[in-house]
């Protein structure tokens, strides 16, 4: 006989992921402001939200003024077209096994389709006859990523069958940028020079393209001249700009943990697998009950701080020693008046005093792991509780 394993009760763990979608909501509002009246923003929030809660990202988006919500699954796009949000829904990322099972009820509630080669064409040709109603199709452009995507001497061939099929109606043409968080690399301008002769050819074939739309967060903060149609920000919503930028942008997802002990400890102790540190003063060490398996990157072991939340007040402190699976160790200060219990913030917008230190934010620890913060938020796992905050 097998025992279930009882679900964990948050209450019996500290760690939290504390979502606030005013802060989406207002990072939605800023973005806009750099839009000409005629360009949607498509808020972008594939992957649970990036890592926020897809319908509480959605929500808190179009509250902002999103009119467009984009995700990579059908099923998501499915789950928001239930959720009767007021906005347009894009879905990009299917296989023929998923389609067949999805996909004519999604086109059945409205969702447009991207399709990124012939054969995704003939699914959702063939989705929308079962659902009995045309698709509006997305015709995804490769100019460089080289992930999907047709290749731009495949859009005339692409335009004439969707021509040909009453089921199926062109919408838009898009692609996706692989520097534009680099505004020096010509990658850009040699992208937008594909993408813009590819819908030449295909305006011939299938007449005029109703919205085109290339720029994410990189692009529409830095690049106003490809706004086109249609924008789709994701990672500049949950408050990381992805390159410098006055407009202002805050952390909607704060990671937060609490002191399961402190201890004291000689000049000389060595801590974490591999004795990776060993302290070079007398002082006080904390242990928190978080690591790698909530998502922190182990990569990032002693290259980060955290923020520490005592009755005298924030004080940073360093992470030391390598992260383990369930904890890591900071280094509290021999003076530290820190106690079991406090409360510890990974990453993320502490509030507190504001001329106190700030907590780490996620950029922070994207950069002492060697990654970007957009998997340092979508990495917080599933045993850790979100709060949604009001
Ligand atoms: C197709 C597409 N458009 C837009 C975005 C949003 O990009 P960013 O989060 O850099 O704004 C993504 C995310 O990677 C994407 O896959």
């Amino acid at each position: 006989m097998t025992i279930p394993i009882p679900a964990e009760d948050p209450r019996h763990v500290p760690n939290r992921a504390l979502i606030d979608p005013s802060a989406i909501t207002e990072n939605t509002r800023a973005m806009g402001t750099l839009l000409e009246e005629q360009t949607a923003l498509m808020a972008v929030v594939k992957a649970d939200g990036y890592g926020h809660g897809m319908l509480t990202a959605a929500r808190a988006a179009v509250e902002g003024g999103a009119t467009w919500l984009g995700v990579a699954h059908p099923a998501s796009a499915l789950a928001l077209a239930r959720a009767g949000l007021d906005a347009q829904i894009l879905t990009w990322l299917f296989e023929p096994h998923t389609a067949r099972i999805v996909l004519p009820e999604v086109i059945g509630h409205g969702v447009e389709v991207s399709v990124g080669s012939p054969q995704m064409l003939a699914l959702v040709a063939e989705a929308a006859r079962e659902a009995d109603r045309r698709a509006r199709v997305h015709l995804k452009i490769d100019t460089g990523m080289g992930r999907g995507g047709v290749l731009p001497w495949q859009v005339r061939e692409m335009g004439a069958t969707m021509g040909e099929d009453d089921f199926l109606r062109l919408a838009g043409a898009w692609t996706h940028l692989t520097s534009a968080d680099d505004p020096e690399d010509p990658a850009t301008d040699q992208q937008v020079e594909l993408f813009d002769s590819a819908c030449e050819a295909l305006a011939e074939e299938a007449g005029p393209i109703p919205l085109q739309h290339l720029a994410n967060s990189a692009a529409t903060l830095t690049r106003p001249d490809l706004h086109r149609d249609l924008v789709r920000p994701g990672i500049a919503l949950y408050g990381c700009p992805p390159v410098p930028t006055d407009v202002p942008l805050r952390p909607a997802l704060t990671l937060t943990s609490r002191l399961a002990m402190v201890k004291d400890v000689p000049e000389g102790h060595s801590i974490g697998y591999g004795r990776m540190r060993t302290t070079s003063r007398a002082t006080r060490l904390g242990l928190v009950p978080i690591g790698y398996a909530d998502g922190l990157h182990r990569a990032a072991s002693d290259r980060c701080d955290v923020l520490v939340r005592t009755e005298h007040g924030d004080r940073r402190a360093p992470q030391v020693g390598r992260i383990s699976m369930d904890q890591i160790v900071i280094d509290l200060g021999p003076d530290s008046e820190a106690r079991a219990g406090d409360e510890v913030f990974l990453f993320g917008d502490a509030g507190g005093d504001p001329n106190g230190p700030s907590a780490p934010t996620a950029e922070d620890w994207a950069r002492a792991a060697g990654t970007i913060p957009y998997e340092v938020l979508t990495s917080v796992s599933g045993r850790v509780s979100r709060k949604v905050l009001s």
